[in-house]
């Protein structure tokens, strides 16, 4: 057992779950979907990572009633709008990588602005509080995918300061200077000022 403060991380996804849990582990005891046997797929329909990180933390919250937090990410292209954005994960229609790439080059091959940035959301909410934390690495689009490393739109992504892509990148580069880190860094530094 255990007197911290418990603190649900309302993904699916277990990578996420063990880098956070590395990092926080101190302050907050983290519990997973899993741990409370949730398997249901959340809604994410609300157009805006605020808005989903929003949706999906709320759902557990409201089940749960135990202070919760959820994340949403994706890549903002600006030639493009802001595309492929809160629809990153399925840009081509489908999830598979290889096609969202090839589209996201293909509509943007005729522009000269190819600066873009990755931005992740973290949505907590605590007592019926809400509180947002954001974290983003601006950089550009490579002409072709480069690189195995990482995953989505790695391969294409040219962080600032680099001539190489996430893609290529060591993986510990990434890690430091991604938009999940810097979004992690904001929630710890929430987490280590205020009680839950
Ligand atoms: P999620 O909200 O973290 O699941 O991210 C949604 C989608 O954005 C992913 O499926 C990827 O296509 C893209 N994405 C988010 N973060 C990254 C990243 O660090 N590298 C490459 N693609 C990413």
């Amino acid at each position: 057992m255990t007197d911290l403060p418990t603190l649900v991380f309302a993904t699916q996804n277990q990578g996420k779950l063990e880098e956070l849990k590395g990092l926080i582990a101190h302050k907050v005891h983290l519990v997973s979907l899993n741990e409370l046997n949730f398997d249901e797929d959340i809604a994410e329909t609300t157009g805006t990572l605020e808005g989903n990180a929003h949706q999906k933390a709320s759902t557990i919250y409201k089940q749960f009633g135990k202070p919760c937090f959820s994340d949403d990410s994706g890549l903002f292209v600006n030639g493009l709008n802001g595309a492929p954005g809160v629809d990153s994960a399925h840009y081509s229609g489908s999830r598979d990588n290889e096609k969202n790439i090839a589209l996201l080059l293909s509509n943007l091959s005729h522009f000269k602005d190819r600066s873009a940035y990755f931005k992740t959301v973290f949505c907590l909410i605590a007592h019926d509080n809400t509180y947002y934390f954001e974290g983003i690495i601006k950089g550009s689009i490579a002409d072709r995918p480069r690189g195995n490393n990482g995953f989505g739109y790695d391969p294409i992504f040219i962080p600032e300061g680099y001539d190489q892509t996430f893609g290529e990148l060591d993986k510990e580069i990434k890690k430091s200077l991604s938009h999940r880190a810097r979004a992690t860094q904001s929630l710890i530094e929430f987490l280590q000022k205020t009680d839950l």
